[in-house]
């Protein structure tokens, strides 16, 4: 089978920037609907690639409204096979300040209301997916083996939980998420994930935690600091994925 990575960005990864050579920028209709964005093609520092912004060309589309089915069906549909991921989060734990970047390795969904799956029940039969490790294996490694030949610091493990949306979330809202488990608290990664398992399709997740969660520090969130960080992270977050793509290819 012939590999094929995409990379889904998401808030302040609207590009891919320096060194990708854009060939081809296609809008794709799905039965689901349109992409968030034209589906780019090209190729990056020497790998054939696609791109795909999840919030639109000009994050326009917030958490709750886009259409993942739509994003998953296209990537699908011009053969991608592999997903790198990237999502903004906020941190809960103290291995996760901000500017850390991290690859969970669980997830716990608490959005509500997104189409959340391709499998209808228009079937033959009833299908479920096995959703008991959500990431691929195989991608999670080669991103923590990426980061270790650059010698970048990476979180290599922890539990991403995923709200709805717009809106952060209350102090006590992440006290309760805290004793689930989450480490990580982002809008994006469900059904995302989910949906790349009902395809088959390789799929991991580069976090950039961008500040700490509600009720963390005692100062309120402020949203040109979560900006900064955002902007600051995204070089080592592009870095990363440079470096994964290397080393997946080899
Ligand atoms: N909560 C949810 N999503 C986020 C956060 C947060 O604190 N930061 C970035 N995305």
């Amino acid at each position: 089978m012939t590999v094929l990575y995409a990379v889904i960005g998401g808030s302040g990864i609207y590009s891919l920037g320096d060194g990708f050579v854009l060939e081809r920028s296609e809008k794709k209709e799905t039965p689901f609907g349109h992409t968030s964005a034209e589906i780019q093609r090209g190729r990056w520092h020497r790998h054939e690639m696609v791109f795909l912004p999840r919030h639109g060309e000009k994050h326009q589309i917030p958490p709750h409204a886009i259409n993942y089915r739509a994003n998953l069906w296209a990537l699908q549909s011009i053969g991608v096979t592999h997903i790198i991921a990237v999502n903004a989060v906020g941190g809960i734990t103290a291995n996760l300040p901000p500017l850390t970047l991290a690859i969970p390795d669980q997830i716990i969904d608490y959005t509500s209301g997104r189409a959340h799956t391709f499998f209808e029940g228009d079937q033959q039969s009833v299908e479920h997916i096995d959703f008991t490790l959500p990431y691929s294996t195989t991608l999670r490694d080669i991103v923590i083996t990426a980061s270790k030949v650059a010698n970048m610091d990476l979180v290599t493990t922890g539990t991403y939980g995923c709200t709805n949306g717009p809106r952060l979330e209350s102090a006590a809202e992440i006290r309760k998420m805290s004793h689930d488990g989450c480490n990580m608290i982002g809008m994006t990664g469900m059904p995302e994930a989910a949906l790349a398992r009902e395809l088959s399709i390789e799929y991991v997740s580069i976090a950039l935690v961008v500040n700490w969660c509600a009720g963390i520090e005692d100062s309120a969130l402020d949203m040109d600091q979560i900006r900064q960080v955002l902007a600051q992270g995204v070089d080592s977050v592009k870095r990363l994925i440079r470096g994964s793509l290397e080393l997946a290819r080899q």
